[in-house]
């Protein structure tokens, strides 16, 4: 009996992945273009009003794009705004012009704020529905066309533990994240005829600048903010962006084909509570 392999073996596909300068993105993109895909590594590079914390930089995008073409993969960096509908057609047009394919979207583009619903400001609340709910939804739905046509589409939603359970201060990234959930699920249906697998990753606690900033935002330090995330964890370890890597890199992997509107939780055992 042949087992399939767990191992994804991405030759000849072409990868996109938001929110890509930095964090979880950038090293998702690195271990996509090792396991063959050449890559399309997007970020918005630039800092609003929210959050308060710095966003990727374009040196860091452009960096991880020459990192990744000297090991003879291909790598478009796309300066663009998930929450900006146009910019991500426009974006879309671009790979189609480059590669005339895609096989792989990993929606991971995300920010954070915190405060008690009452007293979330009207722009941080739409901030963060825009960024992290509306705009997998934006990729996603430009993306389709190209996924449809692929034979190996997939879509990797990046959501939370906060997508699952609710988190105190966090009503706005936890409404974004349940969102996630149940977008993952109704686009895993809807892509099933074309044999597109939909599924979202649940990270726990992970080291990034995600968290720092959002410790220098609360005035805590990062470990305070850690310790605040990982308290009901099994394993009381901070996990690395590597970690989530292994997870997606399995979604993609022939094991996982007919895995589809799954969410995997990679959190530590939090969410065994
Ligand atoms: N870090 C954690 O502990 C943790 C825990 C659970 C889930 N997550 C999720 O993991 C994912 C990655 O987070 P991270 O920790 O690497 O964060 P990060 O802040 O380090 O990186 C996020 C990247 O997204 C980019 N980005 C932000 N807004 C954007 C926009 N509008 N358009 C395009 N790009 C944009 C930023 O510039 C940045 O490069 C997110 O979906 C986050 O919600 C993180």
């Amino acid at each position: 009996m042949m087992v399939p392999s767990g191992v994804a073996h991405l030759q000849g596909q072409v990868a996109l992945v938001t929110g890509a300068a930095r964090g979880q993105g950038r090293a998702h993109c690195r271990a996509l273009a090792a396991a063959g895909a050449d890559v399309v590594a997007l970020d918005v590079c630039e800092d609003g009003e929210v959050p308060a914390y710095p966003l990727g930089r374009l040196e860091e995008l452009q960096a991880l794009t020459e990192e990744i073409e000297a090991t003879d993969r291909r790598c478009l960096h796309v300066v663009a705004d998930v929450r900006d509908h146009g910019a991500i057609r426009d974006a879309m047009v671009q790979v189609e012009a480059a590669f005339g394919r895609l096989d792989i979207v990993v929606n991971n583009a995300a920010i954070v704020t915190s405060a008690p619903f009452w007293e979330l400001l009207p722009d941080e609340w739409h901030a963060v529905i825009a960024t992290n709910l509306t705009g997998p939804w934006h990729v996603a739905r430009e993306a389709a066309p190209m996924i449809r046509r692929s034979p190996h589409g997939r879509i990797v939603n990046i959501a939370s533990t906060a997508g699952r359970r609710a988190v105190a201060n966090f009503s706005h990234y936890v409404a974004a994240k349940h969102g996630v959930i149940g977008l993952t699920r109704a686009m895993a249906i809807e892509l099933a005829p074309d044999e597109v697998t939909v599924n979202a990753i649940l990270p726990g606690a992970v080291d990034s600048p995600m968290l720092a900033g959002l410790a220098r935002e609360l005035g805590l330090t990062t470990d305070d903010v850690l310790e605040t995330f990982m308290h009901d964890q099994l394993f009381e370890v901070v996990l690395t962006p590597g970690e989530i890597t292994s997870a997606l890199l399995w979604l993609l992997s022939d094991a996982a084909r007919h895995v589809t509107g799954h969410c995997l939780s990679v959190d530590g055992g939090s969410l065994a509570h």
